[in-house]
């Protein structure tokens, strides 16, 4: 089968023919329709620092992706040959404290589909089946191949309840985008967005956000005055990874607010924290999704009417990689779409 692969320690990623992986035990083998490309590929791709430490190679990366399951091995009940499907990219281990538990978001030995394992970017890829999301309702595949981004998204926003408050969401990447599409669909009074890029606010604006803000020309206390608000935002949820948003959130927040970070800091940075203790917030770590109480909440977001199409801006036919690799670094579309159907 095609996959693309990280072949050697260097930038770039190949488009080449490996062995189709076997369906072992408890597991479920799935034709790849649709590839949704993360920061994490493009890391990879790059092959910085971080990749440089992390992988092993060669390695099949991706893992934003839905596809068809053609095999389940024996056993595997409730998941059926022809369903749609998509992957939770999270292998966890069931054994720690946490995964006993049933708290399998928390466990410590979590393994990253397309990172530490072979990956999705390929006609096909194996999973457990306890890591296999059925779409039991129509879901589009572009959107059902986001799953993964989506429910950081879902996961970060449904941290604290939204209905009636003023949200703040710093970052107008995918994931920001699908969180502003969430919080004003679940019923935010306002829902202010901020980033860099005038791309990306145009497209929160499609969104129907209250305000899409760039804080390089304009500060967020003009835009809470064009809100018309007067105490701060009751809600943050950071996802940009900028020391920048989260000091600048951080100050914007009512007394008692509640910060949900999702946004991966390339490295330590200093925060005003007199500010934190005195306007009492609290501040809440968000990694990964919800095993699975948040799926559960992506698919009803969706059957119930919540609109990702605007999030989706770029598809490419999977030999165009290099072309959809370079959209997405650009740093001005929303998600970019990989198409396997046709290898
Ligand atoms: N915790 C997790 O499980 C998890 C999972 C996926 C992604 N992430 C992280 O979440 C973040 C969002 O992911 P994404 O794919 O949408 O990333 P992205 O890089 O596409 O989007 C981040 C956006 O933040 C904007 N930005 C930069 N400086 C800013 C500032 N000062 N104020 C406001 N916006 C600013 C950038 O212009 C960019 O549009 C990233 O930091 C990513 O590493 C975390
Ligand atoms: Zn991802
Ligand atoms: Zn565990």
């Amino acid at each position: 089968m095609k996959a693309l692969v990280k072949e050697r320690a260097e930038p770039g990623l190949s488009l080449v023919d490996v062995p189709e992986p076997e369906v072992g035990p408890g597991e479920v083998k799935i034709r790849v329709l649709r590839t949704g490309i993360c920061g994490t590929d493009l890391h990879i791709h790059r092959f910085d620092e971080w990749a440089r430490h992390t992988l092993e190679l060669p390695l099949i990366v991706g893992h934003e992706f839905c596809g068809h399951v053609v095999a389940v091995a024996p056993g595997v009940e409730d998941i059926a040959v022809g369903d749609l499907v998509s992957g939770e990219g999270h292998l966890v281990c069931g054994k720690c404290r946490n995964c006993m538990a049933g708290r399998r978001h928390l466990c410590r030995k979590t393994i990253g589909l397309g990172v530490h394992r072979d990956g999705a970017f390929a006609e096909y890829v194996t999973l457990p089946a306890t890591n296999v999301w059925v779409h039991r309702m129509p879901v589009h595949p572009d959107v059902a191949a986001i799953f993964d981004p989506f429910g950081n998204a879902v996961h970060t926003a449904l941290s604290f309840p939204l209905v009636g408050e003023d949200v703040l969401i710093t970052g107008a990447g995918p994931i920001g985008l699908m969180a502003a599409a969430v919080a004003t669909h679940v019923g935010a009074r306002n829902v202010a967005i901020t980033d860099v890029s005038d791309e990306r606010l145009d497209l929160a604006a499609k969104l129907g956000v209250s305000l899409a803000l760039n804080v390089s020309r304009a500060s967020l206390a003009d835009g809470m005055r064009q809100l018309g608000m007067k105490e701060g935002f009751d809600v943050g949820l950071e996802m940009s990874g900028s020391p920048a948003a989260l000091r600048e959130m951080i100050a914007a927040m009512t007394h008692g607010g509640r910060i949900a970070m999702l946004g991966l800091p390339a490295e330590e940075f200093a925060v005003d924290w007199s500010t934190v203790v005195t306007s009492m917030l609290t501040i809440k770590g968000v990694y990964g999704r919800e095993m699975f109480e948040t799926w559960y909440n992506m698919s009803v977001l969706i059957e119930k009417g919540l609109d990702l199409s605007p999030v989706i801006t770029d598809r490419f036919p999977h030999h165009e990689f290099e072309a959809a690799f370079e959209t997405a670094a650009s740093g001005r579309t929303g998600k970019v779409i990989l198409d396997w159907s046709a290898a």
